[in-house]
């Protein structure tokens, strides 16, 4: 697996600087990616990132998003549009990237998993290859790359949340909600030491809740973590949400009107207008990162 790693590291730093005329250098453009996550399941992880994804287009943002939900996975749902084609195929040579991606509303892009997140780890070198020359294109297209977990504190997501540029963790006031968002801010801390963590409460019934819990979980972090806590927003607790899954229109489109819109359109300012974490690393950052774990 060493091997393999080497040979993902030659393959990056060969296509990065494979520009046909060294003199005039394309200015590097990277993505950032953004892991979305939670400790407990059903917390409104796949909400908050197609209607994220949505308020941050209408700020002028190319965002992709990345369904890595294997199990359960459903932003095509909730996005109200889907893909035939997924990870799985673009490595088993059936179709090219531009097939795996969809288009969703306001311009955004939607790729799904699939079982392919499993067989990335046992890539033969020609996947490797095609799959290393192919996705720099990602860079181009996305400004901003939204990854969707599934919940709990499982290798599967594990890998996406350290790979990442930055890391979202969404938590409701619920007592077993927050412990288990801190556990996963332990595990985070644990292997990327005090970069901070974004914070989003989710189905609160007044800004006092959200304040509360907050605090809460800041004191906690840098008492026993020394981890610093970005607090994103609040999203009300809001029946339209549940309506516009049902019709499978997200959210921002349905009721553009609504607070819970304004919360998310809030969250989308402070994440593009607010100090920012880490420098991006891209996709290919992000790609040998997550393949050096996962190896
Ligand atoms: N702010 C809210 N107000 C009311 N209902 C909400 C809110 N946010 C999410 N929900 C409801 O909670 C349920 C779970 O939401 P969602 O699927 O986004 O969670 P999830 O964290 O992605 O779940 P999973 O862990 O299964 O992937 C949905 O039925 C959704 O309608
Ligand atoms: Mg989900």
């Amino acid at each position: 697996m060493r091997d393999q790693a080497e040979k993902l590291r030659q393959l990056v730093q060969k296509s990065q600087s494979g520009h046909r005329n060294p003199i005039i250098k394309q200015p590097e453009v990277r993505a950032r990616v953004i892991t979305i996550t939670s400790g407990k399941g059903g917390v409104g992880k796949t909400n908050l990132t197609v209607n994220l994804a949505l308020a941050l287009s209408a700020l002028g943002q190319k965002v992709l998003i990345i369904d890595a939900d294997f199990g359960l996975a459903n932003v095509d749902v909730v996005l109200g549009c889907s893909s035939p084609y997924s990870l799985q195929h673009l490595l088993e040579d059936k179709c090219r990237i531009t097939d795996i991606i969809a288009d969703g509303p306001r311009g955004i892009k939607f790729m799904s998993g699939g079982s392919g997140i499993y067989q990335l780890a046992n890539m033969s070198d020609a996947q490797l290859s095609r799959i290393t020359s192919q996705i720099s294109v990602f860079d181009r297209w996305a400004d901003i790359i939204l990854i969707d977990t599934g919940a709990g504190l499982n290798r599967n997501v594990l890998n996406f949340v350290m790979a990442a540029d930055e890391v979202v963790i969404i938590t409701t006031p619920e007592p077993t909600a927050i412990t288990d968002a801190y556990a996963m801010m332990k595990t985070y801390s644990n292997h990327r030491g005090a970069a901070p963590v974004n914070l989003v409460i989710n189905r609160v019934l007044d800004m006092g809740e959200g304040q509360l819990v907050v605090e809460k979980l800041t004191k906690l972090a840098q008492r026993f973590l020394g981890l610093k806590i970005h607090s994103l927003g609040f999203v009300y607790e809001d029946r339209n949400i549940l309506n516009a899954v049902k019709t499978q229109v997200p959210l921002l489109l349905s009721f553009p009107e609504s607070i819970s819109t304004r919360c998310i359109e809030h969250i989308a300012q402070r994440m593009l207008y607010g100090e920012i974490a880490a420098k991006p690393q891209g996709i290919k950052g992000f790609f040998t990162k997550f393949l050096d774990m996962i190896w």
